[in-house]
Parts: structure tokens; C-alpha cells; sequence
């Protein structure tokens, strides 16, 4: 999976025509991204020529069916993953492996069991902070971000003694409080219940419009990739999955739930990607049709990661 293919010895970033006339400065560019995973029975190509160009700020939803690969492209810019061809630039700067200016929310919130609340953050901002902020500015700063996300009332508590929904505005305070440049989401609020869940998109608009951070939020829901997001990339199904269509979301924020349900302009966009993924890419095969046959009849292994 080691990409030896060296593409990126620029360091000047290209510019992308965000709708308007007006250029703009790519941020995050992933280019030509390809992935193989080694599998028992052979090569399984994931990702084929994945290509988007990011600005700063941006809020960017990707979209898909189940398989298609949506994880794979989140891991790679968080440098979990390599990609087999192609990378990945911040800046200009090529990044294929972790940091903290790249930072991940996953679905399941990933706290420390045995941590509280406020150590679970504090931890995250020690690595990126240490020597740089007081001991007592450490503090204001932990405490600081679990405010962001309404979790000062119960930042002394463990995983275990607080809510799915609790948990994940945890994770949230975490990988904001490390001040990422890009806020990585694997489907942050899908376990959650629907109201919880409006209630956490509302609070990530907010945050992010004050913070101005670019994101990358991977989702199943349609509703709440139109109201988040600035674009959104619909990828196509899998093996060897690529982006298919991006929608440029044009509605003016802040943006409000209820006042958009009646909005032609909302609904006609949620109608484009019910499309792309209904009509367009309707055809779920079972993905392990595309594996390469194994020659001996042993039961496959499962893949070393599963889906998100
Ligand atoms: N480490 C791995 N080894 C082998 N195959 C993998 C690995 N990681 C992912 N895959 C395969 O790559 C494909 C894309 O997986 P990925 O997890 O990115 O999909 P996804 O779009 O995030 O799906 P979901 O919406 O269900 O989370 C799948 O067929 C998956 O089995
Ligand atoms: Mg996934």
C-alpha cells in the first residue's frame, strides 16, 4: 500500500473558481488518489483517481452508498492511509502522515473510558499546546471548548457516566480544542437520535462559523449534508470508486432547519442528491463480487477494516 509515486514535490498550491469569478486559494488538495489493499486474494482497488480541490473554510460533505469508499478518502487525508498513487497537499505541503492540524471526529467518539470529560480534552491539548500556553491557559482552554459544545455542566464526568450524544460533543471539543486547520467527521452524529442530532448540526454551524475551519464530514443523511455543507461530493459506488458529481450548496447562512423544510431552492437540492444516489448510482452490488476469486476454496478473511 506504500505509495512510492512522488507528486508532490511543489510546494505552491493551484487555485480553484469557487462559483463565482472571484479565485480562490486551494487549501487542501487531494489529487489523483488511489488506493490497493492487499488482500488474501490479491489487490482490492478502493480508490481510483480520486480527485478535489478544498478551500479554506469550506464545509465539504461526502457522500455515497455504503462500501463505496467514503472512510478510505477521510483516512488518507488524515494520513491513517496511504495512498497507493497520488497524496494529498495542505498548503501546498504534502501530508500522508497524521497531525495534529488534521483533526478526526469518528462516529463511535473514541473517548478514554477511563478518562473524564475535561482529561479526555485536556490530553488532546497538551500534545498540541505544551510549552506554548500557561498552565492555567490550558485550563481556560479545555474549558473553553467543552462550553463550545455545552458540556461545562458535566465535564468531570467518565464516558461511561454520560450519554451517546454527550460522548460525541466530547469528541467534538476535543479535535476543536487542538485548533485543527481541518476538521475531519466520519459520520459524527450517526448514532445519535434525531433531536440530539439537530441539535449538535446547529451547534457545528455555529462553531464552525465563528472558527472558519475547513471540513470534510462524511454522512448518510441527505437533509443534513444540504443544510451543512458549502459542497458536496457524491462518489460513486465502489471498487475503484471516484467522486461522480459535486453540488454546490448556494444558501445563505446562517441557515435555519425549520425555514428551509418550505425552501424550493433546499428541496431542489436534496432532490439532486436523492438522484445521484437513487437513480444515478441505484445499482448496491455486493462489493466482495468484485474481489479477486481466490484460487483455493478457503473461506475469505474478512478485510482488515471494516466499514465505518
Ligand atoms: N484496510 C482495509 N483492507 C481491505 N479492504 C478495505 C480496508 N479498508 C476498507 N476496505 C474496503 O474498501 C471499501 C471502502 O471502504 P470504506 O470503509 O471506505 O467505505 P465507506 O464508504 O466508508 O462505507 P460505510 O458508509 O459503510 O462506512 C470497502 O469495500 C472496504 O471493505
Ligand atoms: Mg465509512
Amino acid at each position: 500500500m506504500a505509495g512510492d509515486i512522488h507528486l508532490f514535490n511543489r510546494t505552491a498550491s493551484t487555485t480553484v473558481n469557487k462559483g463565482s469569478n472571484i479565485m480562490v486559494k486551494t487549501h487542501l488538495e487531494i489529487s489523483d488518489v488511489s488506493i490497493e489493499f492487499p488482500t488474501p486474494s490479491g489487490p482490492f482497488k478502493a480508490l481510483d483517481g480520486v480527485d478535489l480541490k478544498i478551500k479554506e473554510g469550506e464545509f465539504v460533505s461526502l457522500i455515497g452508498h455504503s462500501g463505496c469508499g467514503k472512510s478510505t478518502v477521510l483516512n488518507i487525508v488524515a494520513g491513517l492511509y496511504q495512498a497507493t498513487t497520488g497524496g494529498v497537499l495542505l498548503d501546498g505541503r504534502e501530508v500522508n502522515t497524521p497531525g495534529p492540524e488534521r483533526a478526526v471526529v469518528f462516529q463511535n467518539h473514541s473517548l478514554l473510558p477511563w478518562l473524564s470529560a475535561y482529561e479526555n480534552v485536556e490530553l488532546a491539548v497538551k500534545q498540541v499546546f505544551k510549552g506554548k500556553k500557561s498552565k492555567a491557559e490550558i485550563k481556560e482552554w479545555i474549558e473553553h471548548n467543552l462550553s463550545l459544545v455545552h458540556m461545562d455542566h458535566a465535564m468531570h464526568k467518565r464516558p461511561d457516566e454520560i450519554s451517546g450524544g454527550m460522548k460525541q460533543r466530547v469528541g467534538i471539543a476535543r479535535a476543536l480544542a487542538m485548533e485543527p486547520k481541518v476538521l475531519l467527521m466520519d459520520e459524527p452524529f450517526g448514532a445519535l437520535d434525531a433531536l440530539t442530532r439537530a441539535h449538535l448540526q446547529d451547534s457545528l454551524m455555529e462553531i464552525q462559523n465563528e472558527l472558519n475551519n475547513t471540513v470534510i464530514m462524511i454522512t448518510h443523511d441527505v437533509d443534513e449534508a444540504v443544510l451543512l455543507s458549502d459542497r458536496i461530493v457524491m462518489m460513486t459506488n465502489g471498487p475503484a470508486a471516484t467522486v461522480g458529481e459535486i453540488l454546490d450548496i448556494e444558501l445563505a447562512r446562517p441557515r435555519d432547519r425549520i425555514a428551509l423544510a418550505d425552501d424550493s431552492q433546499y428541496n431542489h437540492y436534496r432532490h439532486e442528491v436523492l438522484r445521484f444516489l437513487y437513480e444515478k448510482q441505484s445499482k448496491v452490488e455486493d462489493i466482495d463480487q468484485h474481489r479477486p476469486k481466490k484460487v483455493e476454496a478457503v473461506e475469505e478473511e474478512a478485510p482488515q477494516k471494516a466499514t465505518a
